[in-house]
């Protein structure tokens, strides 16, 4: 009966899929530790590691335990990290004053990581959102109703400047005001750092997914305050022209490598920018995408590891060569 029922078929792709073999040979996208990005959370401070609730496994650092960090993800093979400071409250106000200051936590903390780990890239943000009691990324207008684009992209091409001094390879403007790039670029430029690399958050979506984020840095609506909306300067998650629109501008204003941002649910812009640009494309799996896979894996609803690893795969596949996620360093030990 066998023999009567075979098909007559001059394709049979599951031919390449019959052996570990032959699906190896076939494989079209790798992941490797040189792929990753791992961003890092920094305090003030001797506390000993703090869990982020919403992310397992990711902890604020003191200075000397973020370079400990440093130290174990560079042996394992991930080339760069990008660092996030939790300011004291008490050091925020209303300008982020405190993001201008040339001994704020992040420069220190990036003064020590170069120090113990000279070839280690590291990436510090440019946006005032650690820094500002309101958690904007900028200044705000005197109506109090929005940030004020031009002022604030005056404040980050000083930051960038400080954070060029201090050491970093490359600065991660992620504010999303216009112009910020090109102002950035001239400002380390007149200042003598034209080897600091631009990584541009060029297509930085409006996305609800940012909040185990804002708890980590504590830049969330404080309470009893207007609801934090970044509405008028991150895009809205329903356009895809519009990104080419920002990757385009990004390019043109010097930005080194673009990034987009969230990843997971933005594999079509990934492609797109990917498509659209010979530069570098960077993607960042955020804090939300992460806590989702985690609270998923807690409830045995989905398999940690095989979701981790298939998100990732996803966002490379799509476009990326360069991928932003809390996953770095257990991605890294694991394809050793
Ligand atoms: C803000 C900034 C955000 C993230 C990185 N830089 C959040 C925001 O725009 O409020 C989010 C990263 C993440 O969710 O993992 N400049």
């Amino acid at each position: 009966m066998a023999e009567n029922s075979r098909l007559v078929l001059s394709q049979r792709p599951r031919r390449l899929r019959r052996t570990a073999g032959l699906r190896a040979m076939v494989e079209e996208t790798v992941l490797r530790p040189a792929d990753f990005i791992a961003p890092l959370f920094v305090v003030e401070g001797r506390a000993a590691p703090e869990e982020i609730a919403s992310m397992p496994g990711v902890f604020r650092l003191n200075v000397a335990d973020l370079v400990k960090e440093c130290r174990a993800l560079w042996k394992l093979g991930v080339p760069a990290v990008a660092l996030f400071p939790k300011l004291d409250p008490k050091l925020k106000d209303d300008t982020g004053t405190q993001a201008l200051d040339e001994d704020t936590l992040v420069l220190r903390a990036v003064r020590a990581v170069k120090k113990a780990l000279p070839d280690l890239t590291v990436i510090t943000d440019v946006a005032l959102d650690p820094y500002t009691t309101h958690g904007h990324d900028g200044v705000l207008t005197a109506a109090r109703d929005d940030v004020e684009n031009d002022r604030t992209v005056d404040i980050l091409g000083r930051m960038a400047v400080l954070q060029a001094k201090a050491g970093v390879d490359l600065v991660a403007p992620s504010d999303m005001m216009d112009g910020r790039v090109g102002a950035i670029r001239q400002a380390l430029d007149a200042a003598g750092f034209t080897g600091t690399g631009i990584l541009a958050y060029s297509v930085k979506y409006n996305s609800a997914y940012y909040g185990p984020f804002r708890d980590a840095v504590g830049s969330a609506q404080a309470a009893g305050t207007r609801l934090l909306s970044k509405a008028t300067y991150q895009m809205n998650p329903a356009n895809r022209r519009e990104a080419l629109v920002e990757a385009r501008l990004d390019e043109a204003e010097g930005a080194d490598i673009l990034m987009v941002k969230p990843a997971g649910l933005y594999l079509d812009i990934i492609r797109e920018v990917r498509e659209a640009t010979r530069k570098p494309v960077a993607a960042y799996q955020i804090s939300g995408e992460y806590a989702q896979i985690h609270a998923a894996a807690r409830l045995g609803w989905l398999n940690l590891e095989r979701c981790r690893n298939e998100s990732l795969l996803a966002i490379k596949r799509a476009g990326a060569d360069l991928i932003l996620t809390y996953f770095a360093k257990e991605m890294a030990r694991e394809l050793r």
